[in-house]
C-alpha cells in the first residue's frame, strides 16, 4: 500500500515503503505492514503494549491460578454427569488439559495415550507413570508403535510421512474410542497458536501439523471441549505447575505430534529409531550437565539418512551421521542456531560416536530459521 485509504493518516515510513503504519484516531482504527510480534523488530513489543493497554485498555491481569480456578468451576457445571474422553499424545498441551479437566470430573474424564512408538527414550513410560500413576488420571495406553512403522514402510517423503501418522493416529483413537461406549464430549489440548496457524488465512502450509483440530472432523462428537483454546505455550505452562504437574513435564521442550519420525530423515524403521534416541539422550544430557537447558530452548539429535566411512581401531566402519540441532528463540517462527561452547559439542560427539553403535559422524546444524525450520522436516 502507497497510499492510505480516506480517513487515515500514514504515520511511520521507511526507505522502501512509503506508508509503514497508518491510523485513523477518530475510528481507532492502526495498522503497521510489518510484523511487530517478531523478536528481531526494534520496538516491536511496545507497539503491541501500546496498543494493548493504551488504546484497547486492557489490563495486564491474567493470572494461572484465576484461570484454573474458574475453568475447573466452569467444566464441573458443563460437563457434569458427562463422560469425555482426551487423546493424550504425551506432550505439554493435552497433558495440561487432562490434568485440569481431572480436577473438574475426576474418572469421567478418560485419556486415550496412543503410544506412536515415535517419543523420546522413556518418554511413554514416564508420560504413563506422572499421569495415571502420580495423579490418579483415568488412562488407556494404546502401544501401536509397530502399527505405526508398517505404515510409514518405504515412505521418506516429509509430509506423507507426516499425514500417514496423523491419520493412523486417528484411527487408533478412534478403534479405542469404540471399546469405550458411550462418549457425550472429546476435549482436546488445543491452544491458541493452533488456532493461528490452522487457521483459515491464505498461507502456504510449511509443514502439516498432525496434532492441530484434526480429531473432531473425523469422529463425530457433540461437543468438542478446548479448555486451552485461549492460552499461548508459556501460559500453558504456568496452568500446569498451578496444576501440581512436575516441572520436569510442564517445561519440557516442545516436540512435533509425528515425533521422532520427523527426526529420522528419510525411511523410518526400528533401527534408525533405535540409534536416534540413544544419541539423542546423549546430546540433551550434555546440555543438562552444562547448565544449559533454559537457555536453549529447544535441543534435539537428527538421525541423517547419510552414511559415510569411518575407522575403529583397524576396522572400516560405515555408519549413520547425526546432526545436532539446538536453537534459541522467543516464539518458534524465527530462530537462531544456538553458539553452544565446543567443549559440550566435543563431549556429545565423543559420547555418540562412542557409546551408539553404528553412528560414525557427529555434525552440529548452524543454520538459523529462516531459511531453515526448527526440525529437519
Ligand atoms: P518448525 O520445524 O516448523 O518448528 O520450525 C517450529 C516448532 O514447532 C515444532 N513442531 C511441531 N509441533 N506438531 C507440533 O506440535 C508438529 O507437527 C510440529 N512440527 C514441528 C518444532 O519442534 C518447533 O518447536
Amino acid at each position: 500500500m502507497k497510499k492510505p485509504p480516506e480517513g487515515f493518516k500514514t504515520i511511520a515510513r521507511t526507505e522502501k515503503c512509503p506508508c509503514a503504519a497508518l491510523c485513523d484516531d477518530n475510528r481507532k482504527l492502526y495498522g503497521v505492514q510489518f510484523h511487530p510480534e517478531v523478536s528481531h523488530t526494534v520496538y516491536g513489543r511496545q507497539i503491541i503494549r501500546n496498543f494493548i493497554f493504551s488504546i484497547c485498555g486492557c489490563r495486564p491481569d491474567w493470572k494461572a491460578e484465576n484461570f484454573v480456578e474458574s475453568a475447573i468451576q466452569k467444566y464441573k457445571s458443563v460437563l457434569s454427569g458427562k463422560k469425555v474422553l482426551l487423546a493424550l499424545s504425551g506432550g505439554v498441551d493435552s497433558t495440561v488439559a487432562a490434568a485440569l479437566l481431572h480436577k473438574a470430573i475426576g474418572r469421567n474424564l478418560i485419556c486415550v495415550f496412543v503410544d506412536h512408538g515415535l517419543l523420546r527414550k522413556g518418554e511413554g513410560d514416564y508420560v504413563e507413570k506422572t499421569l495415571s500413576g502420580g495423579l490418579g488420571i483415568n488412562l488407556v495406553r494404546v502401544n501401536a508403535g509397530d502399527r505405526f512403522l508398517t505404515r510409514l514402510s518405504g515412505v521418506s517423503e516429509p509430509e506423507k510421512k507426516r499425514k500417514i501418522i496423523g491419520e493412523e493416529f486417528i484411527r487408533v483413537f478412534e478403534e479405542e474410542a469404540k471399546k469405550l461406549g458411550a462418549i457425550d464430549a472429546l476435549a482436546q489440548g488445543t491452544i491458541y497458536p493452533d488456532v493461528i496457524e490452522s487457521g483459515s488465512g491464505g498461507s502456504a502450509v510449511i509443514k502439516s501439523h498432525h496434532n492441530v483440530g484434526g480429531l473432531p472432523d473425523v469422529i463425530a462428537f457433540k461437543e468438542i471441549i478446548e479448555p486451552l483454546r485461549d492460552l499461548f505455550k508459556d501460559e500453558v505452562r504456568e496452568v500446569g505447575e498451578q496444576l501440581g504437574l512436575p516441572g520436569k513435564l510442564v517445561w519440557r521442550q516442545p516436540f512435533p505430534g509425528p515425533g521422532l519420525a520427523v527426526r529420522v530423515t528419510g525411511e523410518v524403521t526400528k533401527e534408525k529409531l533405535g540409534l536416534l534416541r540413544e544419541a539423542d539422550v546423549i546430546f540433551r544430557k550434555e546440555i543438562e550437565n552444562a547448565g544449559l537447558e533454559r537457555k536453549v530452548n529447544q535441543y534435539f539429535a537428527v538421525l541423517t539418512d547419510s552414511r559415510s566411512v569411518g575407522v575403529m581401531g583397524d576396522t572400516r566402519t560405515y555408519g549413520y551421521t547425526v546432526a545436532l540441532r539446538a536453537v534459541t528463540t522467543d516464539d518458534f517462527m524465527t530462530a537462531e542456531w544456538a553458539r553452544l561452547p565446543y567443549e559440550v559439542l566435543a563431549r556429545a560427539s565423543g559420547r555418540i560416536t562412542n557409546e551408539v553403535r553404528g553412528i560414525t559422524r557427529v555434525v552440529y546444524d548452524i543454520t538459523s530459521k529462516p531459511p531453515a525450520t526448527v526440525e529437519w522436516e
